[in-house]
C-alpha cells in the first residue's frame, strides 16, 4: 500500500472539507454546493467549459448546479427552452430588460404594476437612454397607440399588483408579434400552474420566487424563463451585471417548488372563499379578485387560467387609512408582511409599501387608495382564513 504523503507541520496547508463518496446508493435529497469556484483540469479543459462547449463549471457567477437544477424545474414548469435563475425577482427583470433593450429602445410598460419595476424602466433605464410609456395595457388600443418605430419591448404581469387585473397575454403577443416588440411577463402573481405566458405567445417570462414558488418566505430569488429567439443575451447579462443567485437559496427554492401545486390548489381555493366573504361585509367597500364574477376581467381570467384564479385577493375597506389601521390591529392572525406567497395568509399596504413611490394623484386615479389592503392567502383552513379576516373586521 502507497502511504499518503504528510505534511511536516500541522499549518503547512490550508485544511480544505474532503469529499465523501456516497457508494453505491444517492442521497435522495440534492446535495448543495457551496463552491464559488471550480478546480479545472488544465487551461483547455476551462477554456473548453467557459466556452461552453464541454458542461462543467467553472465560476459560480456564471453557473452552478443548485442553479441549473432549480433552473431546468422552472423551464419544464413554464414549457421553454431556457430558464436562469437569478438573485431575485428584481435582478431578473432587470436580466430580460437589459438583454432585450439597448439606447435609443423604446418600451411600453403596464401602468398597473410593483413599483420597482416601473421605478427601472421609468428612471433607471432612462438614464441610459432607454425611453419608455407607462399606459393601460388592459386597453390594446392604448398599447397599439403606444407603439413606437423603435418600441423594442412590451412589460405586464399577469395579474397585476395590487388590483389584480388580469392581461390579455395572447392580444398583447400579437400585437408585439406584429410590430416586432417581444412580451416579458411577470408572473409573480399567478405563477406556472395557474398560467404559462409562454404557451400564450410571450417571448419571455419571469417570477420572483421570493414570493409562492418558494413558498416560505426564506429566500430571496427570481427566474426567467424564454424562447430560443429571444435568448443568447440573457446569461451573458446575467453573468456580466452579476445578477446570479446563491447555491443554498437554490436549494432552498427546489424544495419549496415540489410542493407548488399543492399550496397554490389551497390558497387558490382559500382566496375564492376569502374573496367571497368579504363581498358579503358592509365594511368592504370594493372586493378585486379575478375569481369574482362582478371582475372586471372574470371572463378573461377564466381563458388565461381555468378554473384557479390564484392566491391574491385585494378589497377596500370603508373609511380609508384610519380603518386599514383598525382592521390591522384586530387581524392579529394575519401578519402586515410587504411580500407575498407565504404558507400563511399575510397582508400588505400598497400606498404605504409597494406603491409608495407611485404619485399620488395616478394612485387615486388607478384606485389605490389608504383604506386598499392585498391579501395574500395562505394554506391554512378555509374557516381559519375566514375566522382571521372576521377578527380583523371586527365581526367574529
Ligand atoms: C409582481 C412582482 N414582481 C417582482 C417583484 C420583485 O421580486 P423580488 O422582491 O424577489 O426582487 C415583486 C416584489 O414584491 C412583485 O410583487
Amino acid at each position: 500500500m502507497t502511504e499518503k504523503p504528510q505534511p511536516e507541520r500541522a499549518d503547512d496547508l490550508c485544511p480544505r472539507p474532503d469529499f465523501v463518496d456516497p457508494g453505491a446508493t444517492r442521497p435522495i435529497s440534492p446535495p448543495i454546493y457551496l463552491a464559488a469556484v471550480y478546480q479545472c483540469d488544465d487551461p483547455t479543459q476551462a477554456a473548453s467549459m467557459l466556452a461552453g462547449n464541454e458542461h462543467g463549471y467553472v465560476y459560480s457567477r456564471d453557473k452552478h448546479p443548485n442553479a441549473d437544477l432549480l433552473a431546468e424545474k422552472c423551464r419544464e414548469l413554464h414549457g421553454a427552452d431556457h430558464a436562469m435563475i437569478c438573485g431575485s425577482g428584481m435582478s431578473a427583470i432587470s436580466a430580460g430588460a437589459l438583454a432585450l433593450v439597448a439606447s435609443g429602445d423604446h418600451v411600453v410598460v403596464s401602468d398597473q404594476i410593483y413599483g420597482r419595476t416601473l421605478q427601472l424602466f421609468t428612471s433607471e433605464l432612462a438614464r441610459y437612454g432607454v425611453a419608455s410609456s407607462m399606459i393601460d395595457t388592459c386597453d390594446l388600443n392604448a398599447v397599439r397607440a403606444a407603439l413606437r418605430p423603435n418600441t423594442k419591448l412590451i412589460v405586464v404581469e399577469t395579474i397585476t399588483n395590487p388590483l389584480l387585473r388580469v392581461s390579455d397575454i395572447a392580444s398583447l403577443a400579437e400585437i408585439g408579434r406584429q410590430h416586432g416588440a417581444a412580451l416579458l411577463v411577470d408572473n409573480t402573481f399567478a405563477g406556472p400552474t395557474i398560467c404559462r405566458p409562454l404557451e400564450h405567445g410571450a417571448q419571455l417570462v419571469v417570477e420572483s420566487l421570493t414570493k409562492i414558488m418558494n413558498g416560505h418566505s426564506d429566500v430571496l430569488l427570481g427566474m426567467i424563463c424564454g424562447q430560443a429567439a429571444v435568448w443568447p443575451r440573457v446569461p451573458v447579462v446575467s453573468t456580466t451585471y452579476g445578477l446570479s443567485a446563491s447555491p443554498f437559496d437554490c436549494w432552498l427554492a427546489a424544495r419549496g417548488l415540489g410542493t407548488l401545486a399543492l399550496r397554490m390548489e389551497r390558497a387558490s381555493t382559500n382566496a375564492q372563499v376569502a374573496a367571497e366573504y368579504l363581498a358579503t361585509r358592509p365594511e368592504v367597500a370594493k372586493v378585486f379578485y379575478p375569481g369574482l364574477a362582478s371582475h372586471l376581467d372574470h371572463a378573461l381570467a377564466r381563458r388565461l387560467c381555468g378554473d384557479r384564479f390564484s392566491h391574491m385577493v385585494t378589497f377596500e375597506l370603508r373609511g380609508g387609512l384610519a380603518a386599514t389601521e383598525q382592521f390591522m390591529h384586530r387581524a392579529k392572525r394575519i401578519p402586515f408582511c410587504p411580500s407575498l406567497g407565504d404558507l400563511s395568509t399575510t397582508l400588505s399596504h400598497p400606498e404605504s409599501t409597494s406603491h409608495r413611490t407611485m404619485p399620488a394623484e395616478r394612485r387615486a386615479a388607478l384606485g389605490i387608495t389608504g383604506g386598499t389592503i392585498r391579501l395574500s392567502v395562505g394554506i391554512e383552513s378555509p374557516a381559519a382564513v375566514v375566522a382571521a379576516l372576521a377578527e380583523g373586521l371586527g365581526a367574529s
